[in-house]
């Protein structure tokens, strides 16, 4: 009753503005909803795929030809091509800029667009997720934990799911890949306590680059620090949601193995590095990021191959020809490669699966980079650090990656998100929590409901109009990663 409600809301309303949801009360229900959850029915989305509109600037070919139809990868051995001038204003020489400006001189000459995008996001001392809380209506980007609750609590289903196709292990490795404020598994946890057995048998990794965000998740996991290190067992920290033990690293290698592990990346793909390809008159030249003589930076193509080169051919074997011959440029991401191949080998070890939910393609991503700060879209080389750079996920690359590892693996969809949350009963948790709720909290509870399943742009932001739907359920996919022994997961079945 109440889906079919909602749905005629949406399609007349689209007035979901950010500041509607600028705070997020946490409501619970004394109905075990975990259980009620687990009704694997099939929601229906339309699945519309198409990268968003580029905000990356085009490089003409140095000899002005037109872009060959050519399939074959070839490189621009020519001299650097400048390109006109920006129209920006010169930079405020911010420690990150002098920091890029630095690396450029000390090089010599230009750096890729992936090391221009690593440097932005997670330099040590100045990068953008380094020394602030970015999320929510009062920074610059708002994501699918922070729009509802209702988000965590259905990984938590799936991961619940998966840890009963496991065989209920005793001891099980919970690892969550970029959590940011670490709202999704604050939620995954409070909605699984009163699954004591589940919550016992798990320990929480978080892995998280930056100290800032180290902190914030601390907090928001309620954690307390363990008192008794007499055993010589390194110092630890208990979340009170749910009794269990969390730890932080900044990489997923030190994890520790020999556990079966279930992984979590939620809008952790899409902050990883690409590199930039662009179709040139003699082959495919890398792009790459310099500095004007006005200090401003500026786009250049590489003038001999780069070692990123072998990643874009490598993608390149997976794709057909025809999807290679209508582009113009190709975003291939070494380091999603790399990812998929330790996810993969761990749970090819260890047992257990890992769930990617990110905006994406299921396919080759073209020149999807792009640059948000308060909400709104800006230039992708304007102020760096200011603002976060994120580009579409290749999930066919995630899958040639997985399969590449082992035999043992099995990867699964992906499904859009509006799918995948529907198919394990995020219509029954909104009824369940609009039983037990003030109208201010079923507005909320609504509206937060909508973002997650309805259509929309990704990354999510409010639109130039109201006439622009901004849902995450249909540009945000699913993904699931497998060690064969489990079967089949929920909900790919
Ligand atoms: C787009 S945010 C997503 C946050 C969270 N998953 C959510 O959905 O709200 C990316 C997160 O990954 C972290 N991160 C980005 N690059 C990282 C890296 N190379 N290693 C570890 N953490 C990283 C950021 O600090 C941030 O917590």
């Amino acid at each position: 009753m109440l889906p079919r409600q909602l749905l005629q809301q949406v399609s007349t309303s689209r007035h979901f503005l950010l500041n509607n949801n600028k705070t997020r009360t946490i409501i619970t229900s004394s109905s075990p909803f975990l259980t009620k959850c687990l009704l694997f029915s099939s929601s229906s989305s339309s699945e519309s795929q198409s990268p968003k509109s580029t905000f990356v600037e085009h490089l003409e070919d140095k000899d002005g030809d037109q872009a060959p139809t050519s399939t074959a990868i070839s490189i621009d051995r020519s001299a650097l091509y400048n390109p006109p001038e920006h129209s920006h204003e010169p930079m405020f020489e911010s420690e990150l800029v002098k920091h890029l400006n630095g690396i450029i001189k000390f090089r010599g000459g230009p750096i890729s667009v992936a090391e221009y995008m690593e440097e932005v996001l997670t330099n040590p001392k100045f990068g953008f997720y380094i020394n602030r809380d970015v999320f929510g209506a009062e920074g610059d980007f708002i994501t699918s934990p922070e729009v509802s609750q209702m988000f965590g609590e259905i990984v938590g289903v799936w991961a619940l799911c998966l840890w009963e196709q496991m065989g209920q292990p005793k001891k099980v490795n919970l690892v969550e890949l970029g959590p940011g404020r670490g709202t999704l598994m604050a939620d995954l946890l409070r909605g699984a306590s009163k699954f004591k057995s589940f919550t016992e048998s798990l320990h929480v990794h978080m892995v998280e680059c930056s100290p800032k965000l180290q902190k914030l998740q601390h907090h928001n996991l309620k954690c307390l620090e363990e008192d008794d290190t007499s055993d010589g067992v390194e110092k630890r920290a208990i979340s009170t949601l749910a009794g269990t033990p969390v730890s932080w690293h900044a990489l997923l290698e030190q994890v520790p193995s020999g556990l079966p592990t279930i992984i979590i990346a939620h809008e952790f793909y899409d902050a990883l590095p690409v590199h930039q390809f662009q179709r040139a008159s003699r082959g495919w030249c890398e792009k790459m990021v310099d500095v004007s003589e006005d200090s401003t930076f500026r786009f250049v193509l590489s003038p001999q191959p780069t070692p990123a080169t072998l990643y874009l051919m490598k993608r390149c074997k997976w794709a057909t020809p025809e999807e290679i011959e209508k582009l113009g440029h190709i975003e291939v991401c070494p380091k999603a490669m790399d990812l998929t191949r330790t996810i993969a080998n761990r749970i090819s070890s260890d047992g257990g699966g890992a769930l990617v939910i990110d905006y994406g393609l299921n396919g080759v991503v073209s020149d999807s980079l792009q640059a948000i700060r308060k909400h709104k879209f800006v230039n992708i080389l304007d102020n760096p650090g200011s603002a976060d750079l994120s580009t579409y996920v290749d999930f066919a690359s995630i899958r040639h990656s997985a399969e590449e590892v082992s035999e043992d693996i099995s990867v699964h969809g992906p499904i859009t998100q509006s799918q995948f949350l529907g198919a394990l009963g995020i219509n029954f948790r909104v009824e369940a929590l609009l039983q037990n709720c003030t109208d201010e909290q079923a507005e909320s509870l609504r509206t937060g409901y909508w973002r997650l399943v309805g259509e929309g742009e990704a990354p999510f932001w409010e639109g130039p109009d109201e006439q622009v739907p901004i849902g995450m359920g249909t540009r945000y996919l699913a993904m699931a990663i497998v060690n064969k022994k489990q079967g089949v997961p929920a909900p790919f079945q």
